[in-house]
């Protein structure tokens, strides 16, 4: 049904709990395989035909939401950090960005500019999925962008991150500034090119404590989100290892917040606020058990939103390449053929 995430975003009841997955695009699927045996991932995301092949090809697994296929990473490249993905070693960012003079070359660009075959991506999936299926634009997150910047590609600890941060705050946070109005401006472009709803990805930001979380992140997240939420297209807030920092999370802004699979989701719920929609929260390796293990876990995670309105199920970050397709769709089908008890 075409609107039963928009609904679910906006805490309307739907017929039953709307799911979609991170990564629902990616190596576990044979097509996209296929395709990159002839493309690299860049090559892909800069192709709007590719891009929006790659979009669509999760869609047949019976999910209620595209995504955009793209990266996080995109926007480091106009902003003058060039970087390429290595085989084995994830993202390179070929020079670093470690110290003042760094951080005053950053640019802050126009993304009709910077990255416009996103937005137009964007507008061939809209013209394509109309009508059936709503299509999640989304950007990383001003402190899980700057850990790539800084480390140069993924980190462990985030030590040259943290260092800068406490060592260097003034800096820092110009770094941070730079990143957020770049966001801001990427994800507004993405409504107006067409994305219904969109996701702010801090996957990494359970690195740090609530104390530094509130200080030295919250103010920038903030005024992402308040700025995309004029729009009126609901905003997920996602991050991982977010335990100790739910409600500062809350606080700095989004219709949806995206939770991983440490809390149980009735707890998490609870700690946000029932006036926020939920999404998660499946541990993604469940996708790699038996299947009648991952769909008791599955119902587990559907009891715990109690039937109440405003849940997104998906996974507490993405499906890994390992993933047996077949898993994903019966795990569709177990989330859709779910009725909580009681309702009509
Ligand atoms: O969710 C989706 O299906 C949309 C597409 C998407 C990709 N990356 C494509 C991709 C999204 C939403 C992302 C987000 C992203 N990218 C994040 C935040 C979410 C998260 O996973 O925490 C981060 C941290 C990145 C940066 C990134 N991109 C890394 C660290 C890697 C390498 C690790 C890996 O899995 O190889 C990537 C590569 C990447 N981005 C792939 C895909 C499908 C891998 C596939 C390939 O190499 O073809």
């Amino acid at each position: 049904m075409f609107d039963r995430f928009l609904r679910a975003c906006r805490r309307e009841k739907t017929d039953v709990t709307p799911v979609w997955f991170m990564r629902q695009a990616g190596r576990y699927m044979a097509e996209y395989r296929a395709l990159r045996e002839k493309h690299t991932l860049l090559e892909i995301c800069k192709t709007p035909e590719l891009a929006l092949e790659v979009t669509l090809q999760p869609l047949r697994l019976g999910v209620d939401a595209a995504i955009l296929f793209a990266d996080i990473l995109l926007p480091l490249e106009p902003m003058g950090a060039p970087f390429s993905f290595e085989k084995g070693e994830g993202p390179v960012i070929h020079a670093p960005v470690r110290d003042r003079a760094d951080i005053d070359r950053m640019r802050v660009f126009e993304p009709e500019e910077g990255l416009g075959y996103v937005l137009e991506a964007i507008r061939l999936i809209r013209r394509e999925l109309d009508g059936k299926t709503p299509l999640i634009g989304f950007a990383g997150a001003p402190f899980t962008m700057a850990s790539y910047l800084v480390e140069g590609g993924k980190s462990s600890d985030y030590f040259r991150t943290k260092q800068l941060m406490w060592g260097d705050p003034a800096s820092f946070s110009l770094l941070m500034s730079k990143i957020s109005e770049v966001v801001r401006r990427y994800l507004h472009a993405q409504v107006e090119a067409g994305a219904q709803a969109v996701q702010l990805f801090d996957s990494w930001i359970g690195a740090l404590s609530p104390e530094d979380y509130r200080t030295h992140v919250a103010p920038h997240v903030k005024n992402i989100l308040q700025s995309i939420e004029t729009t009126g297209v609901p905003v997920i807030h996602f991050g991982t290892n977010t335990s100790t920092l739910l409600e500062a999370q809350r606080d700095c802004g989004g219709t949806v917040i995206g939770v991983d699979w440490r809390l149980p989701l009735g707890e998490a719920w609870k700690r946000i606020g029932y006036d926020h929609a939920i999404q998660g929260n499946l541990d993604p390796l469940l996708l790699c058990a038996p299947p009648d293990v991952a769909a008791a876990r599955a119902r587990a995670v559907l009891a715990e939103a109690a039937g109440r309105p405003g849940h997104i199920f998906n996974l507490g970050h993405g499906i890994v390449p390992q993933t047996p397709v077949d898993h994903v769709k019966a795990l569709v089908d177990v989330i859709h053929a779910y009725r909580h008890e009681g309702a009509a």
